[in-house]
């Protein structure tokens, strides 16, 4: 039997549509309109296009979002001081620095240049700090993403093997700590796990975050599990694929994302929902 398709594209609008509406309440009761920065330094084609997305997203929901390009030698001082400047401005209530950045441009020191309380990537080591020892505050958007499609898809977690592919700060590791949260028994695979197999085809939710396109094949999926599929890779003929074999693991699988229209939409719906719960936050202090 063919898997459930997860469908991220629907659930993100869904999303989108309800932020929109408290964003408008927002306006409304405070008088507050959400701000999000968004920095690109440089001009990776990839980077060019989600950082596009982004503001087209902040529009449609009323947040507005401000569009800070700088040249590809910018040096690292000046992208630190733009960082910092956005720190100060009461306008902007969420920071987002476009990664990769070009290679003088130290992405750990602007990560940790951007006040916590406006990351709203959830990168900062003081979200990271608050996520791992269960305060979370400002979390990844991919894995907080991830959490949401599991939950509308009604995927029961506590108690369930949750395999987790990749060990990157964006996804692997938060993830972890929500599906530990949820009290899934949590593995994480990564280049050196010496049989990757092993670990995938015991998983009742599998989640493959690494960029290897067709990674994960049918015969490393057990049958009925939840498989979500958080790479987007270019190939050659320029189309996306996910790390995930998608055509032969949806005979095997319960339910699978497909890439696209699975998992990336729902990392822009999360920003949104970062940027506004940072502003409501704002309004607190
Ligand atoms: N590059 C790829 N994904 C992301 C992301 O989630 N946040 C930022 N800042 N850069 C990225």
């Amino acid at each position: 039997m063919s898997a459930e398709r997860i469908d991220g594209k629907k659930a993100a609008a869904d999303l989108r549509k309800e932020i929109g509406a408290e964003v408008k309440k927002l306006k409304e009761e405070h008088g507050v309109t959400p701000g999000l920065a968004v920095v690109l330094v440089g001009e990776d084609p990839a980077s060019q296009v989600y950082v596009r997305n982004k503001h087209r997203a902040c529009k449609n929901a009323g947040i507005e979002s401000r569009d800070i390009r700088l040249p590809e030698d910018t040096p690292h001082s000046e992208v630190v001081a733009k960082v910092k400047e956005l720190n100060e401005d009461p306008q902007v209530h969420g920071i987002l620095v476009q990664l990769p950045t070009p290679e003088q441009v130290d992405d750990e020191e602007i990560i940790n240049t951007i006040a916590p309380e406006k990351d709203v990537d959830g990168f900062h080591p003081v979200n990271m700090g608050k996520l791992l020892s269960g305060q979370p505050e400002m979390v990844p958007c991919t894995p907080k993403g991830v959490m949401h499609l599991l939950d509308v898809t009604g995927v029961e977690l506590e108690g369930k093997e949750a395999t987790i592919v990749g060990r990157s700060n964006i996804v692997g590791k938060p993830q972890a700590m929500l599906l530990l949260y949820e009290h899934c028994t949590v593995t994480m695979c990564h280049s050196r796990t010496r049989d990757l197999s092993e670990h995938t085809s015991r998983a009742d939710i599998l989640v493959s975050a690494v960029g290897v396109p067709g990674l994960i094949t049918a015969d490393m999926v057990k049958e009925g599990a939840v498989v979500i599929d958080v790479g987007i890779n270019r190939l050659d003929d320029g189309s996306l694929a996910g790390d995930v074999a998608y055509d032969e693991v949806k005979e095997v699988a319960g339910a699978v994302t497909p890439v696209p229209g699975g998992v990336g939409p729902m990392t822009i719906a999360m920003l949104l929902r970062n940027t506004l719960e940072a502003t409501k936050r704002s309004l607190e202090h």
